[in-house]
């Protein structure tokens, strides 16, 4: 285990907002987080991943907690449904072309997501049709209130869309490791826009077509600072989806159907539709190629920058459609 005291977070967020916490933590064992001395360092606590999904508000008063289990173990190459438990610390991507590599399907559809395994498994991250809940079979946590390691089904972790019984738990368990189930038999899952007709003729021919997909349309995390989506796409009904068109002057509105008579809109339509892509608040704008992302265009914007910008995307949004976007981003 490691602290680092009064410790600056810009590596830790991919918004690459400039902020500090009072400590920092890196922690390489479940046990590590039965110390004596964690007791000793600043409140309140919070878990980090790759920071991938939050915005830091300010900075941060408390002790940051960040998980370095790091193993990927495959239990049983032998089996058709290869069972492998993965660290919450690993780099969700490096897991996925790993798996990929050894010619397994299962995860190549969320080739390329930001962010570590354990904060995939709390936030369900999910695109072109598959959400990790698809291929999860468990998850091992710390019960930060019983303050003992426990175990989840896929079932009992409650999971919808970007969303977890983790999630609703206010921070009460932190994963410690995530069993995924993949196969090697083939099991293409091409039915997203875009995805059609590619070369399916293993995983990392998929994960390839999925990673130029990506970087056709998301901003390289490398050079700009973002969140991925930075709003949900909203779940409505079929006559708010017949408001919306009506609103946008009979316009053919994209969107997705549902069980149970919803629809989902793409909020990029709706944001996009509102003439918003590239409006900008200091340093933040809406990105010009995808109108659901917000973006750290200077390199310097701050959280108010990125707040302000939010406020006028949603206030904008639901002017003019009656619908309140909800945030996919974590504030801390
Ligand atoms: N569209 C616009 N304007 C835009 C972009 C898109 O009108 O600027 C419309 C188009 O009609 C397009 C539709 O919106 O067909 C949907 O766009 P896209 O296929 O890019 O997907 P999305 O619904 O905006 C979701 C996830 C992404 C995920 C992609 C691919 C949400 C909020 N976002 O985006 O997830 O990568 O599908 O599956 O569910 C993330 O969570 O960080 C993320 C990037």
């Amino acid at each position: 285990m490691e602290i680092f005291r009064d410790y600056d977070l810009s590596l830790h967020n991919t918004f690459r907002m400039k902020v500090r916490c009072a400590c920092f933590v890196e922690y390489d064992s479940p046990d590590e987080l039965l110390s004596p001395e964690l007791e000793t360092l600043p409140k309140p606590f919070k878990h980090i991943g790759g920071g991938a999904n939050l915005l830091f508000t300010g900075d941060f008063p408390g002790t940051i907690l960040h998980s370095r289990i790091n193993h990927i173990k495959y239990v049983d190459m032998g089996l058709d449904e290869v069972p492998v438990i993965v660290g919450a610390g690993v780099v969700w991507d490096e897991f996925v072309e790993q798996t990929c590599r050894h010619g397994l399907w299962g995860a190549e559809n969320l080739s390329l997501i930001p962010g570590e395994a354990g904060a995939a498994a709390v936030q369900n991250i999910g695109a072109y049709g598959v959400e990790i809940k698809d291929i999860i079979s468990g998850v091992s946590c710390f019960d930060n209130v019983e303050r003992k390691r426990c175990k989840f089904t896929a079932a009992e972790c409650g999971y919808g869309y970007r969303d977890s019984m983790f999630k609703q738990s206010g921070g009460r368990y932190t994963v410690l490791s995530v069993l995924i189930r993949l196969s090697r038999k083939p099991r293409p899952r091409l039915e997203y826009k875009g995805l059609e007709g590619i070369d399916a003729s293993g995983p990392m021919a998929v994960r390839n077509a999925v990673v130029a997909l990506r970087q056709s349309k998301l901003p390289d995390p490398a050079e700009t600072g973002s969140v991925g989506s930075y709003f949900k796409n909203p779940v409505v009904t079929a006559d708010v989806l017949a408001r919306v068109s009506d609103a946008a002057g009979g316009a053919n509105v994209p969107h997705y159907i549902l069980p149970g008579g919803f629809v989902k809109i793409p909020a990029a339509w709706l944001i996009d539709s509102c003439g918003l892509k590239g409006s900008s608040e200091g340093g933040a704008a809406v990105y010009e190629r995808q109108a659901v992302i917000i973006i750290n265009r200077s390199g310097d914007a701050t959280p108010s920058d990125i707040l302000r910008l939010e406020k006028r995307v949603t206030d904008t949004v639901f002017s003019r459609y009656g619908i309140a976007l909800e945030r996919e981003v974590e504030y801390v």
